[in-house]
């Protein structure tokens, strides 16, 4: 059998706003973010034209043989830790895709700020998350109404 074609990272641009913006309003999506609400165009155009000149944030498209299967993002916070979020394109959910782009990105935003502490917070009950962020040296550092805040405590 052939190899899986790997995954590549690269920076979103304008050109990525609608398919930014339908995974955003998938409805496993918005049950597992920190706001469920849908975002309307207008406001995800004004977001993402600050987010993309934002130095403290990046977010990347990852492709896998020049298809787009998800997005990864990352903030750097006012303590000096980058957050990430993950979200994988609905219908390539499921198929063991999100480790890969959960490792690239670890070593992206550890390359624009060498030296922080990488976190992610994600909901108690998002059980294929939690696995994806455990699987790659995540563990659990604190909880908070629900949201488990992980730190990367083994990057292997
Ligand atoms: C959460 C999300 C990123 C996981 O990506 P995915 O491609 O669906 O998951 P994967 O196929 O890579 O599986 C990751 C792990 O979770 C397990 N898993 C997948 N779905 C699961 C489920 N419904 N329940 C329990 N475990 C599950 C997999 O078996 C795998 O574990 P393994 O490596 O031990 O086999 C993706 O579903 C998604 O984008 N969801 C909506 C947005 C979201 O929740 N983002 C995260 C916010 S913190």
């Amino acid at each position: 059998m052939m190899d899986r074609p790997k995954i590549t990272l690269r920076r979103a641009c304008r050109d990525d706003s609608a398919d930014l913006l339908a995974w955003r309003n998938d409805p496993d999506t918005r049950v597992n973010s920190r706001n469920t609400a849908e975002i309307a165009q207008a406001s995800h155009e004004s977001w993402l034209d600050k987010a993309l000149n934002d130095a403290n944030r990046r977010i990347w498209i990852v492709e896998r043989d020049g298809r787009k299967i998800g997005t990864v993002s990352a903030v750097r916070t006012a303590s000096a830790e980058v957050e990430l979020s993950i979200t994988v394109a609905p219908e390539m959910r499921g198929r063991g895709e999100s480790g890969g782009m959960i490792r690239s990105a670890v070593l992206e935003s550890m390359t624009e700020w060498p030296d922080v502490v990488i976190r992610a917070v994600v909901r108690v009950e998002n059980a294929a998350s939690r696995r994806a962020f455990e699987r790659c040296g995540f563990g659990v550092t604190g909880e908070d109404d629900g949201l488990l805040v992980y730190r990367l405590i083994d990057d292997g």
